[in-house]
């Protein structure tokens, strides 16, 4: 059996509670004989600035760099409001997407049955939906130069950001897509604006070009991004894999997200380039929450979303999709059962604390 390589690094505030909980499901899976893992842990956030003045230090990065996947908690927390700018909590998250060059952010949107009347749409519209958002993350309007405000002759001012995309950084998006497409129901949307930009020009290019090539067999359709964000609202359904640029990505994944539930339930992966020498791929896992400071350290964070960021490590980076599936189906049976922590209670249900979710999904296991 593979051992795979993880580093954990839980960060501040809930990132420690719900990281707990992983830990619990980790010794699980090995006690069963189920996979093996050599676990090391380190400092990010405000934790390690708390150590080392760094919101991440080097010997982590070395981690980060020697690890075949990283499971992050959280970062941030008011105790770190005053830090200097460049060693606040966030920077220690920024540095590890930056560094390890995390390209795509993928978002999954899954309909738990049990939550389906928590969404803000008609349940026969969410239930059983199942989109995965790959949103390219390091390109685009965020990072493109000129980025300024300048004063004008007239007292007006203008601001200026530049929207860049090269071909490579298209490419290698669209491949992550069309070949986690082939893991799931064969279908990509991409989403650009080739009717108003040059960079949704390229963008619908590349990706015909890059369809055309290596994956004809995956179904290919090019929405206008505010299209696609009617679509999102409209008829969730239709989508399996949708790939977009990272602003058009940043939008579109927060109104998929919402259509399935609480921030306490959404796990994210950020995957680099595989490497030509080991066939290996960077890659980050994180909730999409916060540290949430305001319920820290009382046992109430739910801990779905970060142990769905451990599903999603197996399948993507571990090859243990068989796992992944079954730590999903133990959250979904969870839920079914009643079990809710505070952020998704409703009416009836048997209301948890952080170590009773997890409880929960041990036993389910
Ligand atoms: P947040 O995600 O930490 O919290 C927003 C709201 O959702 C809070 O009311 C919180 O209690 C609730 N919530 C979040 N996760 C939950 C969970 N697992 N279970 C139950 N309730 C949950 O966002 P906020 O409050 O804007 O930021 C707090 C701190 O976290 C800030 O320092 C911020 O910079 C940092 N942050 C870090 C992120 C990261 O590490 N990737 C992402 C977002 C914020
Ligand atoms: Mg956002």
């Amino acid at each position: 059996m593979a051992t795979h390589k993880l580093l954990l690094l839980p960060g501040d505030g809930i990132g420690t509670e719900v990281m707990a909980q992983v830990k619990r499901v980790l010794a699980f899976l090995e006690q069963q004989g189920l996979a093996s893992f050599a676990v090391e842990e380190d400092l990010v956030g405000g934790a390690a600035y708390d150590q080392c003045g760094l919101p991440i230090s080097e010997e982590a990065m070395k981690r980060a760099f020697a690890a075949d996947a990283i499971l992050l908690g959280a970062v941030g927390g008011p105790k770190w409001a005053n830090v200097p700018y460049e060693a606040r909590p966030e920077a220690g998250l920024l540095r590890l997407r930056k560094d390890l060059q995390l390209f795509a952010n993928l978002r999954p949107a899954l309909c738990y049955p049990a939550l389906a009347d928590a969404s803000s749409l008609k349940r026969e519209l969410v239930e059983g939906l199942d989109i995965l958002i790959v949103r390219e993350l390091t390109g685009g309007v965020y990072f493109g130069e000129p980025k300024t405000i300048t004063d004008l002759a007239d007292g007006q001012k203008r601001a200026i950001d530049t929207q860049v995309y090269e071909s490579y950084e298209i490419e290698r998006i669209a491949r992550v897509a069309f070949e986690l497409a082939r893991t799931r129901r064969n279908k990509v949307v991409s989403a650009e604006k080739h009717n108003v930009m040059k960079s949704g020009v390229l963008w619908k290019q590349v990706v015909s070009e890059v369809h055309g090539a290596d994956y004809a067999d995956v179904s290919l359709e090019h929405q206008l991004a505010d299209s696609c964000a009617m679509q999102l609202v409209r008829a969730p359904k239709q989508f399996d894999v949708l790939v977009t640029d990272n602003l058009f990505g940043d939008i579109l994944s927060d109104v998929a997200a919402m259509l399935t539930g609480s921030l306490g339930m959404l796990p994210s992966a950020s995957l680099g380039a595989v490497e030509e020498l080991t066939g290996k791929r960077r890659a980050l896992y994180e909730p999409v929450h916060g540290a949430a400071p305001d319920i820290a350290g009382k046992g109430l964070a739910n801990p779905i979303a970060m142990i769905g960021s451990l599903a999603m490590a197996l399948r993507y980076s571990f090859g243990e999709g068989a796992l992944a599936d079954r730590i999903e189906k133990a959250i979904a049976g969870v839920l079914a059962k009643g079990f809710r922590t505070n952020d998704i209670k409703s009416e009836g249900a048997t209301v948890v604390g952080t170590g009773g979710m997890g409880d929960a999904i041990l036993a389910e296991l």
